[in-house]
């Protein structure tokens, strides 16, 4: 098959590499999928670059954990109805060596979700990382009906998830952006009010669309730079979901008697640690989301599997706004 891979760490353009490599063949348990798209995550560059001193966890790496396919192979013990299907695709190389950038990947079949027939394998790629991140940052500590909810950066990716799927599951949802074309990423998932954190008062403008009673939830992208901004939005006995830090030794300075005083419970999300039952009810959130056509992420960049290296240097730019796909033709 057709691949990509490394086999040292390093910049994108110096490490990966496309080329020949065997079939892949599903184990006991797992499945074989012809992967149609795979994406980009910040996770699959950190890998590659070795972000924090993480070494190659593998002599030989297939990068990238999301992507969506047809099952064409499956293991013992898996029902052989499953051959056919069409799938999105999770965690393709947590724990693995062999992800999604490739004409083939083989996952346990747990993380292969059948993709409901309205929903393209474009999307279904983008679900993965950002949406199962999000569900958790939004429904670890229940339900969101009703419920106030901040995004902060809803134009990344997990922060759209997060907009979609708070929305999907009737919360009202406020979120900043930082650039006039990230609203319109932001409108596009439905978010009821769009606060640009560059020239607003994020505080004022919260407290004045909530009649003073701030958010139920926020969902952080960077708590040390936000955390100030995040205690006076919050509503008291409100959840801040922290899912990402800006460089490995970052250091919060959490002001204690604020966060007290709110009665504030600072939660800490870190995907591939989720619980199995958790993940199950995420799983089958995000199926009931995509048949309601209601999961509909920005896609900012398509490369072919040839062009790895630029849809890695893409997405490290930090420039576009949606996710970057790859195909394998
Ligand atoms: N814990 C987990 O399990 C988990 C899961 C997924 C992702 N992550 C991490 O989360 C981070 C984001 O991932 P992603 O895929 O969503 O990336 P992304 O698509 O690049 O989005 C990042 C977004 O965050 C915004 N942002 C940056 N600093 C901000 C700040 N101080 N306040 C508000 N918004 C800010 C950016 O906006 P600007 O362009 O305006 O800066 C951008 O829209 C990455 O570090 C990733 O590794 C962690």
């Amino acid at each position: 098959m057709k691949a990509a891979f490394y086999d040292r760490q390093g910049n994108a353009k110096d490490v990966l590499q496309v080329g020949a490599l065997a079939d892949p063949a599903p184990g006991p348990g797992e499945v074989r999928v012809f992967v149609r798209v795979s994406s980009v995550n910040p996770t699959d560059l950190k890998a590659r670059a070795g972000y924090g001193g993480a070494p190659m966890a593998f002599p030989r790496i297939i990068p990238h954990q999301d992507g969506a396919g047809i099952i064409d192979a499956v293991g013992e013990g898996v029902s052989e109805t499953r051959v056919g299907e069409r799938v999105w695709i999770y965690e393709a190389q947590a724990g693995r060596p062999s992800g999604t950038a490739a004409q083939y990947t083989v996952v346990p079949a747990e993380r292969a979700v059948p993709l409901p027939d309205n929903v393209s394998f474009e999307i279904g790629a983008c679900l993965g990382i950002p949406a199962l991140t999000a569900h958790r940052c939004l429904f670890a500590d229940g339900d969101i009906r009703g419920k106030r909810v901040l995004v902060q950066g809803g134009a990344g990716a997990v922060g759209t998830a997060a907009i979609l799927l708070a929305k999907w599951a009737g919360a009202w949802v406020a979120t900043t952006i930082s650039r006039p074309e990230q609203a319109d990423v932001a409108r596009n998932a439905g978010a009821d009010l769009i606060i640009n954190r560059r020239t607003d008062d994020i505080p004022t403008v919260v407290m004045m669309a909530t009649g003073g009673g701030g958010v139920d939830r926020i969902v952080e992208v960077d708590l040390a730079a936000n955390i100030q901004t995040d205690l006076s939005c919050i509503a008291t006995n409100g959840v801040i979901s922290s899912y990402a830090a800006a460089d490995a030794k970052e250091a919060v300075a959490l002001p204690a008697l604020r966060a007290m005083l709110k009665a504030v419970l600072v939660r800490f999300v870190f995907v591939y640690s989720v619980p199995g039952d958790a993940k199950k009810t995420a799983v089958e959130a995000l199926t009931a989301c995509l048949q309601a056509g209601a999961y509909n992420p920005a896609i900012a960049a398509r490369y072919p599997l040839d062009q790895i290296a630029a849809a890695h240097e893409a997405q490290e730019s930090g420039k576009l706004i949606g996710k970057v796909l790859v195909t394998a033709e």
